[in-house]
């Protein structure tokens, strides 16, 4: 008995409980939230030659598993008033080499499936749907949770968890569950000390203490796969996406404890988003986010500052970092893309998505936050943010 955890392997006990939680048939662990992915993607039988949709304004491993897969990513603007994906330009973005669509329930705020879904229904070929629910684990659409709507989706246990990495696919088919588990068991097995490498680089980051000290310390760690062996070796190459595959028994002891209290801190970071949506709801330089509330249960996991005009981010991002609150700016993507590729399809299209990353900044919510210091965290983001 370990943690209050009675099963022998910790692994096969937190798919058995993520699956219930979700409410689908089968959970699969694995490293990350990434390799999730591009196991996922192997397992729907993705490969060269065929067209991947993904949200312009998404984290770059995103679009980097669909490379690694060796498919080609089609980028598909968002609205700008919510970051969703744009259905019309999803709809001209079809084509016949589309074979699967990843839609993201950034930040933890659901998508909206419903209007994907009746868009692929209107398709006479098979198109799987993947959702990425990376940041949105416990987040309700209509009543039901996330994850459990499309062909599968991919889980991160380090967004709305605090974990050493970790990930999960979902899904109800079992031809995806018994292909994901072969690729998963055909990889090489340095979980445990993956684990470290990748703690050791997510304490560093979360917990920076001013840039230099920061970069020195990231620096160091990059080097440092040399010194603990090859498991966390194939992290820092260009897609930053590892070879290792297989979850460790830390991680999902780990998991399994957070998985307890996953609802109660969705509850409480989604109570803090709106007190905070209140106290800025008048400020003339931010845009509030625009969702239907009532059809969405949100996790809330960050904080969205959507700013009326481009700003100086690196500005920003210093003067927040001197008042201790730990800003960043989402993401990057495009211009990403486009230094590695150098030939990103319908780029003049995606102008939400391009000043999305000019004009976006979020922090981490936190659980446990009094009124008081909502309030001061409101006060932070009119002095350094705003003014
Ligand atoms: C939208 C999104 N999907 C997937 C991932 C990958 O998750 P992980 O960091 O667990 O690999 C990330 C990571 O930042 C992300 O932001």
């Amino acid at each position: 008995m370990v943690f209050g955890i009675s099963r022998i392997d910790p692994i096969s006990e937190l798919e058995c409980q993520l699956a219930s939680y979700v409410e689908t048939e089968y959970a699969i662990c694995t490293s990350m939230g990434r390799t999730a992915l591009l196991v996922l993607l192997k397992s729907i039988g993705i490969s060269t030659g065929d067209e991947v949709i993904v949200p312009a304004y998404i984290c770059e491993v995103v679009p980097n598993a669909v490379l690694k897969a060796g498919a080609t990513p089609i980028f598909v603007d968002i609205n700008s008033e919510n970051y969703r994906i744009s259905i019309s330009q999803l709809t001209s973005l079809i084509s016949k080499n589309t074979k699967a669509i990843i839609i993201s329930h950034t930040f933890g705020y659901p998508e909206d499936i419903n209007s994907i879904k009746s868009i692929l229904d209107k398709i006479d070929k098979k198109i799987y749907l993947i959702e990425d629910a990376a940041h949105a684990l416990g987040a309700l659409y209509k009543g039901k949770k996330v994850g459990g709507f499309g062909d599968a989706a991919i889980i991160s246990f380090t967004k709305n968890m605090a974990n050493f990495g970790g990930g999960a696919i979902t899904t109800n088919d079992l031809k995806i569950e018994a292909n994901a588990r072969k690729i998963i068991n055909g990889s090489r097995s340095l979980a445990t000390k993956y684990a470290l490498f990748f703690g050791m680089l997510s304490f560093f980051d979360r917990y920076r203490v001013n840039s230099i000290v920061n970069n020195s310390l990231m620096k160091l760690l990059e080097h440092l796969p040399k010194v603990i062996g090859t498991a966390a070796e194939s992290y820092s190459e260009e897609l930053k996406i590892p070879e290792q595959k297989q979850m460790s028994w830390v991680q999902a002891y780990i998991a399994l404890i957070q998985l307890k209290e996953i609802d109660y801190s969705n509850e409480r970071r989604d109570r803090n988003r709106r007190i905070l949506d209140g106290m800025l709801a008048e400020n003339s330089k931010i845009l509030a986010l625009n969702y239907d509330y009532n059809n969405i249960k949100c996790a809330s996991t960050w904080y969205v500052i959507r700013l009326k005009s481009s700003v100086d981010m690196t500005k920003i991002l210093d003067n927040c970092r001197k008042h201790k609150m730990y800003f960043s700016a989402f993401w990057d993507t495009i211009p990403i893309q486009q230094r590695k590729y150098n030939n990103l399809k319908n780029i003049y299209a995606l102008s939400n998505a391009v000043n999305a990353t000019k004009s976006t900044i979020v922090f981490k919510m936190g659980v446990k936050l009094s009124r008081r210091s909502i309030q001061s965290i409101c006060d932070i983001i009119r002095e350094v943010v705003i003014e």
